[in-house]
């Protein structure tokens, strides 16, 4: 341990434990480019094991706030609509949360998801609060204030350069939107799949999917196209050679802030790199490692 930082607080509640995550230096990962820091913020470590925590409390605080979920009202039952092929690890940790799920056209991936909510949600008003995190502010709005700020608090002045991957997108745009407020240029980049059809779940080709209305192109500096393969690697990279074992959107973000360190140490010698580990390999067991070359 090279601090004593203390991690046995008492909380309150069990949404008080949602960021302040910490972040990691990847030393081993980073040797083919010494002269540059890797950074890891290990949003695997928020209560529900995902990135996914910060901007679901924010929805819900904000629509508390502003009056959209009715104060007094009391949520009693959660329903999602995910594609009928994601990980069975998934489909049973939102159950254990009691959570119904609704399931959509596993050909039609998480488009098929958005568009299902879209009808459910308008045919029946008066009964769902749909938080639509693709369109919420308070799902990027969570990531300004939290995410941006700590690795701002973290590393200061130190980093150089920001990079995840694209889902909904609120990672990337409320963090990024936090570190270009910094005096000294931050470059932040996005990572998506090379592919169309691919095994980075978590992740979306924007070019063929439905582009979230919470994204704005100028917010990226620049994209790096990653392959599935790739991903996966490192994913297995990380659990060997750091003790990690991340998922494989994750995988892809580590691959990227590798690669951009790589060209940082060999034309700039230095510089400072920080991603986002989205959440632990444990939900990702089904496809296994040997089948995942049948999976997309
Ligand atoms: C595993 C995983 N990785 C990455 C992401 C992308 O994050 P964001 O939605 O903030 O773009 C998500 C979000 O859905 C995810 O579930």
């Amino acid at each position: 341990m090279r601090h004593g930082l203390v991690r046995s607080r008492l909380l309150g509640s069990v949404a008080d434990q949602v960021g302040q995550t910490p972040l990691l230096r990847l030393e081993r990962i980073g040797e083919s480019a010494p002269s540059v820091e890797i950074y890891a913020k290990l949003e695997f470590a928020n209560p529900g094991g995902s990135v996914k925590d910060r901007p679901a409390l924010r929805m819900m605080l904000d629509a508390i706030q502003d009056g959209r979920l009715a104060a007094g009202k009391t949520l009693i039952s959660v329903e999602l609509v995910m594609p009928s092929n994601v990980t069975k690890a998934r489909k049973d940790i939102v159950q254990a949360f009691g959570a119904k799920i609704i399931y959509s056209d596993p050909m039609e991936g998480s488009d098929g998801a958005i568009r299902l909510v879209h009808k459910l949600a308008g045919e029946n008003a008066d009964r769902y609060f749909y938080p639509n995190q693709y369109a919420n502010p308070s799902n990027p709005g969570a990531h300004y204030l939290g995410t941006g700020r700590e690795i701002l608090d973290a590393l200061g002045d130190r980093i150089t350069h920001f990079v995840t991957g694209l889902g909904t997108t609120g990672t990337m745009m409320g963090t990024s939107k936090r570190l270009k407020e910094h005096p000294r240029p931050i470059r932040c980049i996005a990572v998506q799949p090379k592919d169309a059809l691919h095994g980075l779940e978590g992740l979306k080709h924007l070019p063929s999917s439905i582009v979230p209305e919470i994204y704005d192109d100028a917010i990226p500096d620049e994209t790096m196209w990653i392959g599935t393969e790739d991903g996966w690697d490192m994913a297995d990279r990380l659990a060997r050679e750091e003790g990690l074992f991340v998922g494989h959107s994750s995988g892809a973000n580590v691959f990227a802030a590798l690669q951009i360190a790589e060209k940082l140490h060999k034309e700039q010698g230095g510089g400072c790199v920080v991603t986002i580990i989205c959440d632990r390999g444990d939900r990702y067991f089904a496809p296994m490692k040997w089948e995942k070359r049948y999976t997309w």
